[in-house]
């Protein structure tokens, strides 16, 4: 004997929650099904432990995607200031950080029992433990076999994530329920993600680890971001690194800009009137973490002082601080990426309901679309939107 359900969702994480929070408050009887022990696993790890839980300033332009115009009817019907207006009304305490990024001034654990609280007040249900063995449509209803069951489910709601940390489980499930009825995937990578050093770089870069400092990263296609990198033994990591590996493609190369706000020639003509004795290598210390600039004059051979610079020193330390080009090794991968990039082609699904338009009843809600976010609360905003506009219909 099969159970009954209205809506069913896969997934017990930021999108599936929210969606069975609007499901239920309809009167739809609604269970979230998961296949870890744990639901919103990734809540807790986001944001260092604090979740970045949303941002000020949301803007289609803040998320990537085939169709960029995907986003626009779910954000702006469920607005960032209605998650902020939520969160004040469970009591969490908040605060802003740079570029209008939203944290928990406590810990990420307030957003998931705030989450957990609203699903039980609604009267939803949800069911960890439970592998989904098989989905078979039925005229207009799904039967979903599972190893806790089989459910009669009216609408079947795909809230499966994307791949990054398959240690918390993640999985491709969700690719595999868009294929299995028609829908295709747009290629899909790690993102928001470390990038490694190739071999020929690592030895001597890996041995400045620890060191943070603004830089401009720009990629191939002309996207940049000014944020801190920092430099580790396994690559290039820091908010700068992982916004522009969203724009990063594999082989290609990176920009980097390591002294973004400082002309350097201009310092350089500037300085050497006043001080042409001082070394090259004393007068870089001053514009940046000294041992990345020892590194840079070991590189270059200029053990020289400012008035010993000639105009093609000078030429090659602008190219290089300025324009130094990096050729990643590749990235650290799912392993530890925030999110994945790509996913189920959105042009197939609607932007109002999240309704699949090639089979009645089935929705794709949060990363396992095709959308992906700038770092900074955008990706849980995003999970937040797509999972309330597909609780109003399901
Ligand atoms: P999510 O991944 O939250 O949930 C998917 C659920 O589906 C999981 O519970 C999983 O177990 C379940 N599932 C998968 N396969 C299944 C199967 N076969 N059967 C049953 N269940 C299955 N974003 C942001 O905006 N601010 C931040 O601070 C951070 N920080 C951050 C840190 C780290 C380390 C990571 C990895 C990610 C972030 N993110 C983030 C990104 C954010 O966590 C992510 O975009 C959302 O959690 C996506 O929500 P979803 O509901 O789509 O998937």
């Amino acid at each position: 004997m099969s159970n009954k359900v209205d809506v069913l969702i896969i997934g017990a994480g930021a999108s599936g929650l929210f969606c069975a929070i609007e499901a239920a408050k309809r009167g739809r009887s609604t269970l979230v099904l998961d296949h870890a022990n744990k639901a919103g696993k990734k809540i807790l790890m986001s944001g260092g432990g604090r979740c970045n839980f949303t941002n000020m300033d949301v803007t289609p332009q803040n998320y990537l995607s085939a169709n960029p115009h995907f986003v626009r009817s779910a954000l702006s019907r469920y607005t960032q200031w209605d998650f902020i207006g939520l969160v004040c009304q469970h009591g969490i305490a908040y605060h802003e950080r740079d570029h209008g990024q939203l944290f928990c001034d406590d810990s990420a654990k307030d957003i998931l029992n705030m989450l957990l609280a609203e699903v039980e007040q609604a009267g939803a249900s949800i069911q960890l433990k439970t592998e989904i063995t098989a989905i078979e449509k039925q005229e207009d209803q799904f039967l979903v076999r599972t190893t806790q069951g089989d459910y009669l489910v009216q609408s079947l709601v795909v809230a499966t994530g994307g791949l990054s940390i398959p240690t918390m489980g993640a999985t491709d499930f969700g690719f595999k329920i868009a294929q299995q009825f028609g829908h295709t995937l747009v290629p899909y990578r790690a993102a928001l993600v470390p990038f490694t050093w190739n071999t020929k770089d690592k030895p001597q870069w890996s041995e400045l680890s620890g060191l943070s400092l603004p830089i401009t990263a720009t990629a191939n296609n002309g996207h940049s971001f000014t944020l801190d990198a920092l430099i580790t033994h396994r690559g290039l990591s820091g908010p700068a690194m992982l916004q522009i590996s969203n724009y990063w493609q594999p082989g290609e190369t990176l920009t980097i800009d390591w002294l973004p706000a400082i002309d350097i020639n201009g310092e350089i003509q500037q300085a050497r009137h006043a001080q042409g004795k001082k070394q090259f290598k004393t007068f870089l210390s001053a514009l940046m973490p000294a041992r990345l600039a020892e590194h840079f004059c070991a590189q270059l051979n200029l053990q020289k002082t400012l008035a010993e610079l000639s105009k093609k020193d000078v030429e090659l330390i602008q190219q290089t601080l300025h324009s130094w080009v990096f050729v990643p090794g590749g990235t650290e991968g799912y392993r530890t990426a925030e999110v994945t990039i790509g996913g189920v082609d959105t042009s197939k699904v609607s932007s109002k309901t999240l309704e699949s338009q090639l089979c009645n009843g089935l929705y794709f809600i949060g990363e396992v679309l095709d959308v992906t976010g700038h770092l900074g609360g955008y990706n849980f905003q995003w999970s937040w939107s797509s999972g309330w506009a597909a609780g109003q219909v399901v």
